[in-house]
């Protein structure tokens, strides 16, 4: 299987921190947050892996990672996304790189406080469709929602003034190629944007879409409050004595 990891975007609710440098170059606490999606990745036994980033600051990632020796990558491939048209539009552009396998695709600003090698255990096992991970939150309206009925999600809306679950879906899915097929279907959204929200719901009425409750923590890095929320997160994880320096 191969692994994508989404680094787009112009990162603006992070602004001014975003405006000389792309969002997942920025420290989360030791490390430039990107390498967290990297680790999770080659954690899940992934280490043939494609960046799609864009923007002004898409050479940096190239002198922080080079070609992926030194991080112990099999291969490490960058793709630039013009315009800025959503995860679903950057995704398109690894057609090429999946070249038919299956692919578990990270938001570069997604954090996990667990392994994700049973998960993608349990995809290579399915046969064909989807598979993506959901989280119990407190403020549902900041991401996709799953709708359950019972131990079934029935459908996932996009930042729901609304929400009609507290299950937020986390920024890691995984996809079979037809994926591509289905990128190639969607309509621009309200917002402007390609949504993979609008994949899911595709694999979810096909009844191809299936799902884990993740355990540990989660969270992205989007604006000041997730930003330092992961730096708390990954110090504590490291063993630092946060009373202790406050
Ligand atoms: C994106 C997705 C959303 C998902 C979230 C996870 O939101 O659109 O469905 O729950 O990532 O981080 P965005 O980062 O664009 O706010």
């Amino acid at each position: 299987m191969k692994g994508v990891i989404l680094a787009g975007g112009l990162g603006t609710r992070l602004s001014p921190l975003t405006k000389i440098t792309n969002k997942h170059l920025l420290p989360v606490f030791d490390k430039p947050m990107i390498y967290y999606p990297l680790a999770t990745l080659m954690d899940a036994g992934i280490k043939d892996i494609l960046i799609v980033t864009g923007g002004n600051h898409a050479g940096e990632f190239l002198r922080l990672l080079g070609n992926g020796k030194e991080l112990n990558l099999k291969e490490i491939h960058y793709a630039y996304q013009t315009g800025e048209k959503g995860i679903a539009d950057a995704l398109r552009l690894a057609e090429d790189f999946a070249d038919g396998d299956k692919i578990v695709v990270i938001l570069g600003d997604n954090l996990f406080g667990e392994s994700l090698a049973p998960y993608v255990e349990k995809f290579s096992k399915q046969c064909e469709g989807a598979r993506i991970l959901i989280k119990k939150v407190s403020n549902p309206q900041k991401f996709g929602v799953a709708d359950m009925k019972g131990n079934k999600v029935i459908s996932i809306e996009e930042k729901p003034k609304k929400p009609k679950s507290n299950y937020a879906v986390c920024g890691l899915y995984m996809y079979d190629s037809r994926v591509f097929d289905f990128i190639r279907k969607l309509k621009i959204s309200r917002r402007g944007e390609y949504e993979i929200t609008d994949i899911n719901n595709m694999y979810l009425r096909e009844g191809a879409l299936a799902y884990d409750i993740l355990k540990g923590y989660w969270t992205d890095c989007g604006t000041y409050e997730s930003l330092l929320r992961a730096n708390i997160l990954v110090a504590k994880k490291r063993g630092i004595n946060l009373k202790g320096l406050l």
